[in-house]
């Protein structure tokens, strides 16, 4: 089993890593020989995970060469303080020689169409009555704007998801196409409340192919992680 990355963040501003967190990282475990076979061992991958929080998958990720040695790690994250985490965790614990570049960005609009060859979604999966809103003019003062902000709107904003949890993920899963590469593939993070079986015959519908990879009971909870790709 591979080690998990140390973590120490302020969990007031930040999403504590947690089971979800970890099934996650079982997933890429379980899958990093598919991996370095799909996206290529030799070849240059994009690698984005987004909603980085804390960092401990983007870090994870690094340590252990997913999908190769020679990827490119760009987390995104709206919460500024969970990119300066992400630094922090990477710092803390030995990552090699990686191109890293963390960006504050609302999913993956500030990438490149059709460039991204692994991406990596933990999302605001729980139902809600809404979607708590981004700060409008976070992009002129970042800096401002997260003193200002009161810490528990970071953790609704890393929580919550809408009608059926599912608001920001749909907002991911519909445009995949044009945020994945031709050999891009897709890990994704659902509860059961999701109705993920939907999703998935949603999504095959339009022509992705879609494997279960991960299952696990936590607490109330039943999390599933789904792989996507062409
Ligand atoms: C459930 S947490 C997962 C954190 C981390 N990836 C993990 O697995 O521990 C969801 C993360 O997504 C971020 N997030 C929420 N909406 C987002 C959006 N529209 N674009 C980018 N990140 C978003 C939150 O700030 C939060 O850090």
């Amino acid at each position: 089993m591979l080690p998990t990355p140390h973590v120490s963040c302020d969990y007031d501003k930040v999403y504590e890593p947690s089971e979800d967190s970890f099934l996650l990282l079982d997933a890429l475990e379980k899958d990093r020989a598919f991996l370095t076979q799909f996206l290529g061992s030799q070849g240059v991958n994009l690698v984005c995970e987004v909603g980085c929080g804390s960092g401990i998958v983007t870090t994870f990720m690094m340590q252990n060469n997913i999908p190769s040695k020679y990827s490119i790690y760009v987390p995104t994250d709206v919460n500024p303080w969970a990119l300066e985490s992400t630094v922090g965790t990477v710092q803390r614990n030995e990552c090699g020689q990686r191109f890293f570049s963390p960006v504050r960005t609302n999913l993956v609009h500030s990438i490149r169409e059709q460039e991204i060859d692994l991406l990596v979604f933990n999302p605001p999966y729980v139902p809600a009555e809404t979607v708590p809103a981004v700060p409008q003019d976070w992009e002129l003062d970042p800096t401002k704007v997260a003193s200002e902000q009161r810490p528990d709107d970071w953790l609704d904003l890393a929580l919550l998801g809408g009608d059926d949890g599912m608001v920001v993920t749909w907002q991911l899963l519909n445009n995949l196409d044009s945020f994945l590469s031709a050999k891009g593939v897709a890990y994704i993070l659902f509860c059961a409340r999701n109705k993920p079986l939907d999703v998935v015959k949603h999504m095959q519908e339009q022509g992705w192919q879609s494997e279960l990879v991960e299952h696990r009971k936590a607490g109330w909870e039943v999390l599933s992680i789904y792989r996507f790709h062409r």
